[in-house]
């Protein structure tokens, strides 16, 4: 982390930017000690980038068809967030794989929110696939990034009873509204504040490694 109190956080989206929304309200109201000195999207026509653009966040576009592969594009990436010197690099509906060497070289600064509790439904369509598993609950996973895809070691999750009229759309408004929005600036913050890291391949929050992952329960007031 670099010398001031607030971290360089870059926001790295594919899509509508919920997360990026709820992230910049949090840094905007003070829970979050971090500025966003980056908003990068692999889509040009990101809905993302619209609000990134009105609420005057320097904008970064990558298109992933313009490399002609997957390291090429993740070079070009690692490249513009150096120059940025992002301390926390936020995916936020990120709709990528990454390369190994890029997830090495941004080890335990690279955090995911995934739309599923980890490690049941990893990939993608999280909400039918628990709704097809007949799962009693549902929710969202922030973790830290590693090669393995979703594998990571988890930070927060948070979890709701899934209903009898739940489909797979109610679902996912359920998770981005009731638990995305909450645990994912939660956990930025206490990266923000070095409450929370990554070593050795585990989390260490306040000091402790982390067994299980956080939940509602721990959220502080305000998240
Ligand atoms: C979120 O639900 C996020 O968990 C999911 O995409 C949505 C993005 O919404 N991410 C993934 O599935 C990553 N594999 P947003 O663009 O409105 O924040």
């Amino acid at each position: 982390m670099n010398g001031s109190s607030f971290a360089r956080l870059a926001v790295v989206i594919s899509g509508r930017g919920r997360n990026l929304q709820a992230l910049h309200a949090a840094i905007a109201d003070g829970r979050i000690a971090a500025r966003i000195v980056g908003v990068i999207s692999n889509r040009a026509d990101a809905e993302g980038l619209a609000f990134a653009g009105a609420a005057g966040l320097p904008c970064f576009v990558l298109p992933h068809v313009e490399y002609r592969d997957r390291a090429s594009f993740d070079a070009a990436l690692a490249a513009q967030l150096r120059e940025l010197r992002a301390d926390i690099v936020v995916l936020a509906g990120f709709m990528r794989i990454l390369t190994a060497d890029f997830v090495r070289s941004f080890e335990g600064r690279l955090l995911n929110i995934h739309p599923s509790l980890l490690p049941r439904h990893k990939g993608l369509d999280t909400h039918a696939s628990a709704l097809r598993d007949g799962d009693a609950e549902h929710g969202a996973t922030v973790h830290f990034v590693t090669p393995e895809l979703d594998g990571g070691p988890r930070v927060i999750q948070g979890k709701f009873t899934i209903g009898a009229h739940d489909d797979a759309a109610r679902l996912a408004e359920r998770v981005m509204m009731d638990v995305e929005q909450r645990i994912y600036p939660q956990a930025v913050a206490w990266m923000a504040r070095r409450e929370l890291r990554f070593e050795q391949g585990s989390v260490v929050f306040r000091g402790r490694p982390l067994l299980e992952p956080l939940s509602l329960h721990d959220l502080e007031p305000g998240f």
